[in-house]
């Protein structure tokens, strides 16, 4: 069921929860940033078209908005982006060469209605001022998280994300060891390039995210968490490269479901 919820005065969740069998539930997120130019942060996911339209339309007229933010190209992203745009011909979206790449081979963006923003650079966005960044951890080359300094909202696009027993609405209800395992396992899943990255170059990355200081951390696959639990999440990642690797269930496993004898 794909719902919505505030997570500050300007910023609505729409959130759905996936069900991984065996391994926990993970929030699928969009936010939609109030403002005098609103910003939709990503689209839902393919398979929750209509209901991800239904709950944006409760929080605003999608008429109204003026850009589309997308993260990146994976089919938990980018559900609405096309019936968005011929919706809304005012809607422009905000990605990267890469991002217009990737979606080229599937449902091409009209590219008058294209903005390039790299990491490292900074747009306005009505009253925003809103910097392009890399999250430290990503699963998909065209990733781009941006951190608002007007509001202090850090979006890290997958980055964070936790497979819990049971997702909130709040990160902060979650228990440490909830959201420390929760985090660490998904970036094993999610991001397994980490194990094979110098320690200190994943380090230096986190340590780059350390200096921001956010009022609001916004992850596509973890409930709304306030900025004060940033150097946690970022402690909860550092652990990553260590951790036990993920491996996924064979075709052994697979015949045991589907009740075939051996
Ligand atoms: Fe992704
Ligand atoms: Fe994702």
């Amino acid at each position: 069921m794909t719902r919505a919820y505030q997570a500050a005065p300007d910023v609505d969740v729409i959130t759905t929860t996936a069900e991984i069998a065996g391994f926990g539930s993970i929030a699928i997120n969009a936010f939609v940033l109030h403002g005098a130019q609103p910003v939709l942060v990503d689209t839902g996911a393919v398979r929750d078209r209509e209901e991800f339209m239904t709950t944006l339309r409760s929080v605003i007229d999608p008429a109204d908005l003026r850009y589309i933010w997308l993260s990146h190209t994976d089919f938990d992203h980018i559900g609405c982006l096309s019936q968005l745009l011929a919706e809304n011909r005012h809607l422009r979206v905000i990605t990267t060469f890469l991002g217009v790449g990737i979606l080229s081979l599937a449902s091409p963006l009209p590219m008058e209605r294209v903005l390039f923003v790299n990491p490292g650079q900074t747009i306005t966005i009505g009253e925003r001022a809103v910097t392009a960044i890399k999250p430290p951890v990503f699963d998909n080359p065209c990733t781009t998280g941006f951190y608002d300094s007007s509001s202090g909202t850090l979006f890290s696009s997958d980055c964070f994300g936790a497979l819990l027993p049971s997702v909130p609405d709040d990160a902060s209800e979650l228990t440490c060891d909830e959201l420390r395992q929760g985090q660490v396992f998904w970036a094993t899943i999610d991001s397994p390039w980490v194990h094979d990255v110098k320690e200190g170059v994943f380090a230096a990355s986190l340590d780059r995210w350390r200096s921001i200081e956010p009022r609001l951390v916004l992850s596509g696959h973890l409930p709304a968490a306030p900025g004060h639990m940033l150097a946690r999440m970022l402690g909860s990642l550092a652990a990553v490269p260590t951790a036990e690797r993920f491996v996924p269930p064979d075709q052994a496993l697979l015949d045991e479901m589907l009740g075939r004898p051996a």
